[in-house]
Order: structure tokens, then sequence, then C-alpha cells
């Protein structure tokens, strides 16, 4: 018979409830998924207090607040903190999304914080992107072309220019390969949203001169066409893109093509 229940060390449990900051009078409450390779220990979810007159409005505001005065092994990932490197995509309240855009205010209170969803953890916060780094590679996200090289650069029209709009301000966050579930149950061969999002950016390209090959490099039964429109993944984008668009006009492409 199959077995369904979670190994043990899976189990998330309750953790540290950490002191609150001395003298502040203006609290919020964090409540964060922990996780390390070297203690041997489960999950756990610990709590923490932000002094709110003490740091920034945002969520990351908050977690450097807690990482610079409270428990410096809070660990996660950030670097612009003005939603431009994606590397602050975590699962706020609910929803995948960029700490560093997300106000702590614009979300319930006490403020639930996980890693995104599906990915194995590296530590606390930092879930480990290579396979979805593998699976962006895969769709070979740079110009193709077969044309003599021009001496300045290869032009656009205008209006050429104009369909990379929604495209190209991806920005790798993975909230949406993270929020879809067919990526969850078939990640290992399904490309995902955003993977898709972005070979899609190269096929609209009027530059780009490798469209067959990149249509037959997704012509496959799991890696497009595991999308089930969803939707999961243009709800949660923190940019506003629409990755189930960008998937769509690929299985129009691959139909076009057929007739
Ligand atoms: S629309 Fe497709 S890619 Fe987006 S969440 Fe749904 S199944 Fe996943
Ligand atoms: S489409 Fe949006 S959610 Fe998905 S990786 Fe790009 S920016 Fe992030
Ligand atoms: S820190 Fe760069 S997107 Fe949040």
């Amino acid at each position: 018979m199959v077995q369904l229940t979670l190994p043990k060390n899976s189990q998330v449990k309750s953790g540290k409830l950490w002191p609150k900051p001395e003298g502040a009078k203006k609290l919020t409450e964090f409540q964060i998924y922990r996780w390390s390779p070297d203690d041997g220990e489960n999950p756990h979810i610990d709590t923490y207090y932000v002094d709110r007159e003490a740091c920034g409005p945002m969520i990351l505001d908050g977690l450097l607040f807690i990482k610079n005065h409270i428990d410096p092994t809070l660990t996660l990932r950030r670097s612009c903190r003005e939603g431009i490197c994606g590397s602050c995509a975590m699962n706020i309240d609910g929803s995948n999304t960029l700490a560093c855009i997300t106000g702590m205010d614009d979300v319930k209170h006490p403020i639930k914080i996980y890693p995104l969803p599906s990915m194995p953890v590296v530590k606390d916060l930092v879930p480990d992107l290579n396979h979805f780094y593998a699976q962006h590679r895969m769709v070979e996200p740079w110009l193709k072309t077969v044309a003599p090289e021009p001496e300045k650069e290869w032009l656009q029209s205008h209006e050429d220019r104009l369909k990379l709009d929604g495209l190209y301000e991806c920005i790798l966050c993975a909230c949406c390969q993270t929020s879809c579930p067919s990526y969850w149950w078939n990640g290992d061969r399904y490309l995902g949203p955003a993977v898709l999002l972005q070979a899609y950016r190269w096929i609209a390209d009027s530059r780009d001169e490798a469209k067959g090959e990149r249509l037959d490099n997704l012509e496959d039964p799991f890696r497009l066409y595991r999308c089930h429109t969803i939707m999961n993944c243009t709800q949660t984008c923190p940019k506003g893109l629409n990755p189930a668009k960008a998937i769509a006009e690929i299985k129009k492409l691959m139909a076009e093509r057929q007739v």
C-alpha cells in the first residue's frame, strides 16, 4: 500500500520566540521559516518582533532589521532592494513575491514568510535554483543569427521592438515558476512559466533567426504542453507580466506551423 505520510524530518514544528527589541513602541510580528542543513533538526517557524520606528517600511527592511539586530543566523538573498535583481523572491502571506517591494502594511499580520515553494531549500529563505537556471539555459536565451554580422548592430523597427514589451522586463525571480501546480508535479520535465516566457521572448524577437529551431526544442509533451492554463503564474508575477499569455502564444505558433 502507498504510504502517504511525510518523512519525520519534513514536518514543520514551532520554533523559538525571540525577545522583543527593548524600548520599541511600535512592533510588527514576523513568523519565519527556518531550516539549516547543519543541525539535523526539523524545519521550524521562529517568531520575531520588528521595531517599526527603527527600520524602513518594506518586508525586506524588516528581515534585515531581524538579521542585523536580533538573529544574524537568519539567511536570505537580496541585492538591489528595488525589484530589479529578483533575488529576494519568497513566499509572503501565502503569495510568491519580492520582499523589497512589498510593504509590511500591505500584508496580513503576523507576517508569515516561507521560501519559494517546491524548490529544495539551501537554508532558511534561500531556495536552490540550479535546476531552474539549467532549464533557462536550455532555451538558449540569446540572439541566434545566420546572416552576416552587421557592421554596427542588429536593427529592429519600432513596431517589432514593441512586441517585446511584457517579455524583456522579466527578472527571472522564479515567483511564477514556483507558483505553478504543473511545475510542482512535473518540474523535472516541464519548463515552467518563467522559462517559457523567456523562450517566447526570443521567438518573438524580429532579429532572431532560429525561430523554427526554438519551436522544435519546445515540441514535446512535457516541456510546453504541461501548462494547463491554471493562471497562478500571471496572478503572482511581481512585475505584472503575463507568462500564461506567452505560453499561449507559443502554443498558437506550434498549431500554425502544423497546418
Ligand atoms: S498558466 Fe500554465 S504555467 Fe501558468 S500556472 Fe498555470 S499551468 Fe502553470
Ligand atoms: S515572469 Fe514575473 S514572476 Fe516570472 S520570473 Fe519573470 S518577473 Fe518573475
Ligand atoms: S532585492 Fe532585488 S528584487 Fe528584491
